[in-house]
C-alpha cells in the first residue's frame, strides 16, 4: 500500500465535505435534519457507491455502505462515526472516521482481499446533540433506544420537535424502530476512528491513540423563571431576577467539578438564553445547558446533586422557580480489550507509535460499547484544537489510521 496514495484519497474525500456548512468561512455548522446534512449524505452515499459498497439510509437517517464477506451469515464489522457537526466546528470531527472507513473499503477492493465477515461503513446522524441538546441520536436508534415519546419530547431552540424535524428531512418518525439492529446477531464489532480533539498525542509524539475507555456524560437544560419588572423602579430586595439566581448557580459549577475529583471530571455551561433579554427589564427567564462528564459516574451524580440543591436554595430564597430537563444520561464505558490487543499488534507490525489513552470527548462508541465489542483509534489534532474552525489533522496521520484498521481486519478476519 502506497501511503501517499491513501493520504491523497483521504484528502480528496475530506475536502468534498467542507462546503456543507451553514456558516461558510466560519467553520462547519452541519446540524442534524438540515439541508446541509442532506447534501453531505448525498455525497457520502456517492463516495461509498464508488468504493463498491451497497448503500442504504435507515429510519434515523444513518447511512450504511456494505461490502459482503466470504461467509454470508457472519455478523458485520461496522466502521463508523458521525457526519453532523457542532456550531462553527471543524471539518474533521466525525467525518474523518467515515472517510477513513471508506478508504479501508477501497484498500480491501484494491488488494483483492475478501474478509470472512461483511464490513459496513456507517455515517451516524446527530451524534453531537447540538440542535436538541441531546447526543448520539443515530447510534441510540441503532441500539433500539429511541421511542415516540423521545421524538415528541425533545425540541430545538425554535420549538421544533425531533419528530417534526425528521418529517421535514424526509424521514418517517413512525418507523424509527426500523433503525434498530439485532446487534447480537448482526454486528461483530464497532470500530471508530476519530481525531483526538486534545493535545496529548502531539505532546507525547505518538502517531496514534488506542482508546481504553470513554467518560460518562449527563446533559440537562435548566430553566429559571423570575418576574419581568422595571429595572429602575424595582428595589433590589423586591425583585425576582432570574439572572441573579441562575448566575449564582452557574458560577459554582467549576468549583463543584474540582471538588468532585475523579478521572476526567468536567462541567460546562455552554448555552445561555435570557428573556426578554433587554437592558432595562429584569430578566424573567434564564435557560442554560449543563454538560457534566467523568470516568466515574458517582462524580457526575455528585455535581448534578449539588446543582439541584443549589437551585432549590437560591430560587427558594428569591421566590423564583426552576425546571431541570434531562437530555442525555450515558454511563462511562470501557472499550473491548480483545480489539485493543489486535490494534496494538497492528501498530507493532506496521511500526506505528501509539499510546493507550482515555477519551474525554463523547463518541458514538460510548453508546455501542456496553453491548457491542467496540474499539476506537485516535489520530493527533494539531495543537489539540477541536470544536472550533481551526481544527486540523494531517492527512498522512489519517492514512496511518486507515492502514492500521485495514491490517487489523486482514490479519484477524480473513
Ligand atoms: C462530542 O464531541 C462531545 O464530546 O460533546
Ligand atoms: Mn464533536
Ligand atoms: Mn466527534
Amino acid at each position: 500500500m502506497d501511503k501517499q496514495v491513501i493520504a491523497n484519497r483521504i484528502q480528496k474525500d475530506m475536502e468534498l465535505f467542507e462546503p456543507f456548512s451553514q456558516t461558510p468561512c466560519h467553520g462547519i455548522t452541519r446540524l442534524p435534519f438540515t439541508i446541509e446534512v442532506r447534501k453531505c449524505v448525498d455525497v457520502l452515499s456517492n463516495r461509498m457507491e464508488r468504493a463498491g459498497l451497497t448503500v442504504r439510509e435507515d429510519a434515523a437517517g444513518n447511512l450504511y455502505g456494505r461490502l459482503e464477506g466470504s461467509e454470508p451469515n457472519l455478523p458485520a464489522l461496522v466502521i463508523g462515526s458521525h457526519f453532523d457537526s457542532v456550531k462553527s466546528g471543524g471539518n474533521f470531527d466525525g467525518m474523518a472516521g467515515i472517510v477513513v472507513g471508506i478508504e479501508v473499503a477501497r484498500m480491501l477492493r484494491d488488494s483483492g482481499v475478501v474478509l470472512r465477515n461483511p464490513i459496513e461503513i456507517m455515517g451516524t446522524h446527530d451524534e453531537e446533540g447540538m440542535r436538541f441538546g441531546t447526543g448520539f441520536f443515530g447510534t441510540k436508534a441503532m441500539m433500539g433506544e429511541i421511542d415516540d415519546d423521545y421524538l415528541r419530547r425533545l425540541k430545538d431552540s425554535d420549538g421544533v420537535s425531533l419528530r417534526d424535524a425528521m418529517i421535514c428531512y424526509g424521514l418517517s418518525p413512525d418507523k424509527i424502530k426500523d433503525a434498530a439492529r439485532d446487534y447480537q446477531k448482526e454486528i461483530a464489532a464497532f470500530i471508530e476512528v476519530h481525531i483526538e480533539q486534545g493535545p496529548v498525542l502531539e505532546d507525547a509524539q505518538k502517531q496514534l491513540g488506542l482508546v481504553t475507555g470513554i467518560v460518562g456524560m449527563q446533559r440537562y437544560l435548566v430553566t429559571v423563571t423570575g418576574r419581568p419588572d422595571h429595572a429602575g423602579t424595582t428595589p433590589m430586595d423586591l425583585r425576582i431576577d432570574a439572572m441573579a439566581c441562575a448566575s449564582k448557580v452557574i458560577s459554582q459549577m467549576t468549583g463543584w467539578a474540582k471538588e468532585a475529583g475523579g478521572e476526567g471530571t468536567v462541567a460546562t455551561v455552554g448555552f445561555v438564553q435570557v428573556a426578554p433579554n433587554a437592558v432595562n427589564i429584569i430578566p424573567q427567564e434564564v435557560v442554560f445547558s449543563v454538560d457534566v462528564r467523568s470516568k466515574e459516574e458517582c462524580c457526575i451524580d455528585q455535581i448534578v446533586g449539588s446543582l439541584r440543591a443549589e437551585l432549590e436554595a437560591v430560587c427558594g430564597e428569591k421566590g423564583a422557580t426552576f425546571k431541570i430537563d434531562e437530555k442525555l444520561k450515558v454511563a462511562p464505558a470501557s472499550l473491548d480489550e480483545k480489539l485493543l490487543a489486535m490494534l496494538e499488534k497492528g501498530c507493532g507490525d506496521l511500526g506505528l507509535s501509539y499510546m493507550r489513552m482515555p477519551s474525554g470527548a463523547g463518541h458514538d462508541s460510548l453508546q455501542t460499547a456496553p453491548k457491542i465489542d467496540t474499539a476506537m483509534v485516535f489520530v493527533p489534532s494539531k495543537d489539540g484544537r477541536s470544536h472550533c474552525p481551526v481544527e486540523w489533522t494531517e492527512y498522512s496521520d489519517l492514512a496511518n489510521a486507515a492502514h492500521l484498521v485495514y491490517e487489523t481486519l486482514v490479519s484477524n478476519y480473513r
